[in-house]
């Protein structure tokens, strides 16, 4: 479809998946189907037009780190992303184990050190960053991994950098009990991110979707897939439940970033516009276009606007 309104088509399409805390066996958590989940997530992505060109995975991909759930991850995600042409962008989370995460994913022969890495995506780059903290569940970045940074971003990329971690550097206040796990000395990676071409930071680790701003860049934390927070629970410092799994889309223009969070499931439709009515819309000129769908008596006016 050729743009319908005033924006150009996106440069760049990109995935953010979140917390899939797959276990070994295929076990589920807390009740949840992880499995299932993940694999409805990469279904309805592979729908998307066009497909994305990297599905970024923030953390806490295994739920113990165990090296059969890596694999049954990859055995999961490897065709999806073979069909799409996508490649994949692993990130490390505080339930992450860093030997197995560096074996499987990344086909290390074993390591200790932090997991981040620079993935180009054409004239974009996408940073992954290793916000655990081995044997906790808080964040932190390491000098090592601030200098490595630093001296990545100082290299600006055509289209700018995603920069990607777990702990979302940003206040969480609809769960002050994810406040004791957050990432630790925020200013120190704010120092070397602000002023560079990070255009914006993909997070997880909370399982809800929230928005805000780091550094001057906006930050987006996608919802996890495996189970999500409900947020509404006065009785509760946290409660997990199995509903609202959603995945991302981040859609890259020249001038600005688009996050768009897509829920998970195909609920009951209760109205739709095929996309066979596109070749007709095309061929309207923009005068038609009004005419046929923005005027409030016409017959053919859009039911959802
Ligand atoms: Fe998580
Ligand atoms: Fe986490």
């Amino acid at each position: 479809v050729i743009p319908l309104g005033q924006h150009p088509h996106p440069l760049h399409t990109v995935a953010h998946v979140s917390d899939t805390h797959l276990l070994a066996g295929g076990r589920g958590l807390h009740g949840a189907a992880t499995e299932e989940h993940l694999e409805a997530a990469l279904r309805q992505l592979a729908r998307l037009d066009p497909v994305p060109e990297a599905i970024v995975f923030t953390g806490d991909l295994a739920d113990l780190g165990e090296i059969d759930a890596y694999e049954r991850l990859r055995s999961i995600v490897d065709p999806a992303i073979e069909r799409m042409g996508a490649i994949p962008v692993w990130v490390m989370g505080n339930h992450d184990e860093r030997d197995a995460f560096a074996r499987v994913l990344l086909g290390a022969d074993g390591v200790s050190g932090a997991q981040h890495r620079a993935y180009e995506v054409g004239d974009l780059r996408i940073i992954a960053l290793d916000s655990s903290v081995p044997g906790y569940h808080h964040g932190a970045i390491d000098a090592d991994q601030l200098e490595w940074l630093a001296a990545e971003l100082s290299t600006p990329a055509p289209h700018g950098t995603l920069l990607a971690l777990h702990h979302p550097p940003i206040p969480s206040p609809l769960t002050p009990a994810m406040e004791l796990l957050e990432l630790h000395d925020q200013h120190l990676l704010e120092e070397v991110v602000r002023g560079t071409d990070v255009r914006a930071v993909l997070a997880g680790h909370l399982h809800y979707s929230t928005h805000s701003l780091f550094a001057g860049v906006p930050v987006s934390v996608a919802a996890a897939t495996c189970y999500t927070m409900n947020l509404s629970r006065a009785d509760r410092l946290l409660s997990g439940s199995d509903a609202h799994q959603a995945v991302d889309v981040v859609h890259v223009y020249a001038d600005r970033v688009v996050h768009t969070v897509v829920p998970l499931g195909d609920p009951p439709e209760l109205f739709s516009m095929t996309t066979a009515e596109a070749a007709r819309i095309e061929a309207m000129t923009v005068g038609e276009r009004i005419d046929a769908f923005s005027r409030k008596d016409s017959p053919s006016a859009t039911p959802e606007g």
